[in-house]
Parts: structure tokens; sequence; C-alpha cells
């Protein structure tokens, strides 16, 4: 290891603390970051492939606030020639984001993308972007959270830039409901997973488990729960309104496409 270079860097002692790590966000998906690419992947292909035309045309720069393992984010640096802000405070995920943008064996493929370890409220990026992000992340906050992220996003985007969201769920299951994140094989083993949703007082609760078999076998089980904030859409376009955004049309599949103002009280009108 050369060190020679860190005699003129401040002393480690001397750096902040990674604060965000110790806090909940920063904690969160310890169990589910592992099983993440292979059991989601595949489900949010489609979302992060619908984002290749707004990312080729923005002109400014491009922030992805929860960024996750960086399933979209490759996608949005893959189609794009501007700066790639990708915003992650949970170091699980983040540590397979940050092998994704830098494998060791292979190109650089993030010279133009920075990562922060922060929350996005927590972001100073202000009028950075043409081009804001945020899939499967504004409804795992709890609502005053959410309305302050809509704030943070109005402000870091450009007058007239463009946030794509997932659609929020509307209402809490009337019962609960178990779905499959499927299976994948990887050598003698098998990996599956399943989320069961039911409603928890005013959120919805999201127990994900994870089994991993050998031979029919079971060698470990794992579980993580998450919470949900449902909104209904006329809920979220009074919300983001409040912040300076306008919601366009949805877009398939399960697309929401928001502009910012162009001054505030006065909404982007498409030609
Ligand atoms: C369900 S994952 C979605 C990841 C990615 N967007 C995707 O679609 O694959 C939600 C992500 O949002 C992150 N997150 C949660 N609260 C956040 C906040 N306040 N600011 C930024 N990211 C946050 C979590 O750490 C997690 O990685």
């Amino acid at each position: 290891m050369d060190i020679r270079g860190e005699t003129r860097r401040a002393p480690y002692a001397a750096l902040p603390e990674a604060r965000p790590d110790d806090g909940p966000e920063g904690r969160a998906y310890t169990v589910s970051a592992e099983f993440y690419d292979l059991l989601h992947a595949r489900s949010y292909h489609r979302h992060a492939q619908a984002l290749a035309g707004p990312a080729a045309a923005a002109r400014v720069g491009i922030v992805e606030v929860g960024a996750g393992t960086g399933l979209v984010t490759d996608v949005l640096i893959g189609a794009s020639c501007v700066p790639v802000h990708a915003v992650e405070p949970a170091a699980a995920m983040r540590a397979v984001l940050l092998s994704r943008l830098h494998p060791p064996a292979g190109a650089f493929v993030g010279d133009r993308v920075t990562v922060h370890s922060c929350s996005a409220v927590e972001l100073s990026l202000s009028g950075q972007a043409d081009l804001a992000v945020c899939l499967r992340m504004a409804s795992c906050l709890p609502p005053h959270e959410r309305r302050a992220l809509w704030h943070s996003l109005a402000d870091l985007l450009v007058p007239a830039g463009l946030l794509f969201l997932d659609r929020p769920p509307a209402r809490l299951p009337v019962r609960p409901t178990r779905r499959s994140l499927g299976e994948v094989r990887l050598g003698m083993d098998t990996y599956r997973g399943q989320v069961t949703a039911r409603a928890e007082h005013d959120r919805i609760r999201c127990d994900y488990a994870y089994l991993v078999c050998r031979q029919g076998r079971v060698l470990r089980r794992a579980q993580e729960t998450f919470l949900l904030w449902p909104l209904t859409r006329q809920a979220l376009g009074a919300e983001l309104a409040d912040a300076g955004l306008v919601l366009e049309g949805g877009l398939p599949p399960d697309l929401v496409r928001v502009r910012r103002a162009i001054a505030p009280g006065l909404p982007h009108r498409p030609a």
C-alpha cells in the first residue's frame, strides 16, 4: 500500500464522523442488501429501462435518491453524458452500489458519478439537476419526511426539470397478501424470497423473508421488515404542488412524471 500521499491530507481523526451509518437509515437493508440484486433485479429492470430516454436527454445533471445497489444508476450512467449523483444512506446497499460502480476487474464506469452517503434531505445540490429519479423510496418515508423530500427534490432541480417516481401504494391492504420474489439458482444453492404485506395502523408492514437451500435442505433463513405509507394520487399531487412540483401524466409501467414549476405559482405547461 502506498501511503506517501496521505501526509498532505488531514489525519483521519480530524475528519467528520460518518454519521449517517449510525442512524436507522444507515443501518437499514443489512439483511436485504445481500439478496437485493439476486431477487429484485429482474422486476426492476423495466423501470430502469424506461428512464434511459430521459437520462439521454439530460443536459445539466442527474440525481438519483435512494439509489440502493445501483440497478437503476447503471442505466442512468450508461444512457447519459452529464454528472450523476447517487444518494444512498444505507451502508449495506452502498457497499453493493460502490462495487457496481467500480468493479475491481474491467473498466471504471463511474468517472461521472458521485455517491452521497446521506439522506435526500441532507443533500446540498441546489439547481444541479434537470433529471431526478426516486424509485421505491418515497413511500418508505413517514409523511413529514416525505413532504420534506419533495422540497429537497424541488431544490436540486432546475426550473422545468423532471422527476420520475414509482407510483406509491394508494391504500392499505384489506387483508395480508403474500408475493413470491422468485427463485435463483447459484451453483448448488437456490435463493428464494417472499414478501408479506399487511396493514399496521396507517402503514403497510412488509415482511421480507429469504431462504437459501441446498439439495432440498434449508441452509439459512433471513428476514427484514420495512414500512410503507400509502398515498392517493390526489394527495401526492397536492404534496408535490406544495413544493412547487407539478404532477404530469402517468407513464407506463407504474411510473409518475413530475416537473418542477418554472417559478413558484407558475406551473410549467408543456407545449
Ligand atoms: C427499496 S430500496 C430502492 C433502491 C433503488 N431505488 C431501486 O429501485 O432498486 C430504497 C432505498 O432508499 C434508501 N433510502 C431510504 N430513506 C432514504 C432517504 N431519506 N434518502 C435517500 N435514500 C433513502 C434506502 O437506503 C434504500 O436503499
